[in-house]
Parts: C-alpha cells; sequence; structure tokens
C-alpha cells in the first residue's frame, strides 16, 4: 500500500489501477456504477392503462417511465357529466396536471382533522369522530382526516398552492373549516400565496348540536381570500349564510347545496372542488349553469358524487 495523503481525481479507473492512493479500499466502500440492466428492464415494461381511459393509465405500482409525462399518472377514472368533470385520486397529484388559469374559482370543503387532540383520538374512524352513535355505519369513512396541526398547515398549504396556480387572476377561493381549524386555514390561505379577504360563518341554525353547559355548536366557517387584486364589480353577496343541515345526507360531513349555491353566487367558473365528497359543489354548479371540477380519492364517494350529478342531469 502506498502512503501520503490521497491525491489526483478519485474515479473509478484510478482507484482500479492502483494509481490512487486509495486504490485498496475494500470493494464495497468503491463508487458504484448505476444498475443499467434495471432501467433497461423497467423500460420495457408497457405502462398499465385504465379500461375505461386508454390514454390515462389506471392504478400504478411502480414509477413512470422516463419517456413518459408523470402527469399522465394520476387519475384511477374520469368522467365527464354535462359541464362537470369528475376525477377519482389524491388532489395534490391530480391538481399539476389541470391547466395554468384555468379555473375561474376554488369552492371547497377539505377534511378537517378536527376530532381530537392526540394520535388516538385522530386516528379513530370519521364515523366516530364526527357521528353520533345512532347515525354510525350511515355512511362511507372518508379519508385524509388524521393530520396534527403542523401536518396539516402544510398539507394545506400545499393543496392551497397547487390550486392557486390554477386561478385566474383575482380568482375566489372559499375553504370550509370548524373553530379549531379556524386559524391554521387562514395561515395556509396565505401562505399559499392567496389574499385573505375574510371569514364567512355558516349559521347551521338550531339544527346544530346542542352542548349541555355549553354554547350549541351551531356554525362552521368559509375562510376565504383572493388570488391577487379583485375588481370592485359584480353583485353584492352576503357575509353570513344561514342554511340548516340537510336531514337527508349524502357524506358524513354533507353540507347543504343552498349553502354552495348562495357561495358561489359571486363566483365565476369552472369552479374547482378538490374535495368533492358526495359532490355538493357539483350539485349547486350543475343547478348555477357552472362548469365543475371535482376530485375525491375515496371510490365509494366518487361513485355517490358520480351518481349524484347524472340524477341531477337527468331530473
Ligand atoms: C369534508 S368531505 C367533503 C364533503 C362534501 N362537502 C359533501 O357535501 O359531500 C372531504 C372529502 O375529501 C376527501 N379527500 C380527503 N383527502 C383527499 C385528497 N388528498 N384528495 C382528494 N380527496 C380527498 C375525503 O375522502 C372526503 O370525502
Amino acid at each position: 500500500m502506498r502512503n501520503g495523503p490521497p491525491s489526483g481525481p478519485l474515479t473509478r479507473k484510478a482507484l482500479r489501477s492502483g494509481e490512487h492512493p486509495l486504490w485498496n479500499l475494500p470493494r464495497a466502500s468503491l463508487p458504484r456504477r448505476p444498475k443499467r440492466h434495471i432501467r433497461r428492464h423497467r423500460d420495457q415494461v408497457p405502462p398499465l392503462r385504465h379500461p375505461e381511459c386508454p390514454e390515462a393509465p389506471g392504478a400504478h405500482t411502480r414509477a413512470p417511465r422516463a419517456s413518459t409525462p408523470w402527469r399522465r399518472f394520476v387519475f384511477l377514472d374520469r368522467k365527464d357529466i354535462g359541464a362537470a368533470t369528475l376525477y377519482l385520486g389524491d388532489a395534490l397529484e391530480i391538481l399539476p396536471t389541470l391547466a395554468p388559469g384555468s379555473v375561474g374559482a376554488v369552492l371547497c370543503d377539505p377534511p378537517y382533522s378536527s376530532g381530537g387532540a392526540s394520535l388516538s383520538d385522530r386516528s379513530r374512524p370519521t364515523s366516530a369522530k364526527y357521528q353520533s352513535s345512532e347515525h354510525r355505519g350511515l355512511y362511507p369513512e372518508f379519508q385524509g382526516d388524521t393530520r396534527d396541526q403542523r401536518s396539516y398547515l402544510a398539507w394545506s398549504t400545499l393543496w392551497l398552492s397547487r390550486a392557486r396556480m390554477l386561478a385566474a387572476p383575482g380568482a375566489l377561493c372559499a375553504v370550509f373549516t370548524d373553530w379549531r381549524q379556524l386559524p391554521v386555514t387562514s395561515d395556509a390561505l396565505q401562505c399559499a400565496g392567496w389574499v385573505w379577504r375574510g371569514v364567512a360563518p355558516w349559521d347551521k341554525t338550531e339544527r346544530g348540536r346542542p352542548q349541555l353547559g355549553r354554547y350549541r355548536a351551531q356554525a362552521e366557517y368559509v375562510v376565504w381570500g383572493t388570488n391577487g387584486a379583485r375588481p370592485l364589480k359584480g353583485p353584492v353577496a352576503p357575509g353570513v349564510f344561514r342554511a340548516p343541515i340537510p336531514h337527508v345526507k349524502h357524506h358524513i360531513a354533507g353540507k347543504p347545496v343552498e349553502l354552495m349555491e348562495g357561495l358561489m353566487s359571486i363566483m365565476e367558473g369552472p369552479i374547482l372542488d378538490p374535495f368533492m365528497g358526495s359532490g355538493t359543489v357539483g350539485l349547486a354548479c350543475a343547478r348555477k349553469g357552472l362548469p365543475y371540477i371535482g376530485i375525491e380519492v375515496e371510490p365509494a364517494y366518487y361513485e355517490i358524487a358520480l351518481s349524484r350529478l347524472e340524477a341531477e342531469g337527468k331530473g
């Protein structure tokens, strides 16, 4: 073995030929070549295709080929119903595939991740968090409701940023939340670059949950902002929305359609709803004649939204 400090470029050739002082290092510590045979093999595997949408692959279990744009791999299903387009998949993946500037407004009701302060509380089924025992089992569970405050802020900032990239200048963004998540939601809206303009309470009327020795759980909130400056023109909308929780719901956290109609009275289409649930915003869009883009990750709710919108189209 040679003595003295290493000198010269540490190339594989120098190491192998013994010209470099580190020439007799054990083999495991040598720089490794990329495994070309694995890459070649991956390129030969044809991409998986979704049967109903041949240009879009279905559920995928491996990384896309280098030559294939990754954005073709992100949704599991897509349906057009009238002026509505519905996607089944994760909003964080689908949003970057939509055209920048193509959205007139964002109106949505994301999971609040609100039903508990501890990990065991948060990881309970959504029905246990948000429903009284006599109503459990009526609706499918929904997804994305287990985040703590810090991760909720990070995640909300991510999807709100991606939504803003799609929004036209001056577009409105209205996001539902509850009293616990109100501060973090307005923080996320601003972190994502929206101009925070206010909070419009949703008064759920006396159908809100009564609580012994406490104020009735009667309100939720709509945090709203705009994508930059918004001209002072157009119709005027109320600052408080009073609408009872529907007797017949299609989702654990189902909202009234008329509430959504009221909120979109000053919005331009297409309206983007990255957390479609049972499609309440889509239904309101259909009634108002506005184009709609809805995304839902839970297949059971995607199907419910599809059938509600189809029924609305027929009726
Ligand atoms: C509060 S609910 C919306 C309920 C809706 N407003 C209604 O009236 O039916 C939120 C929905 O977002 C869905 N969700 C959660 N994480 C998601 C994600 N990353 N991408 C798309 N949808 C998601 C949940 O499965 C749930 O159905």
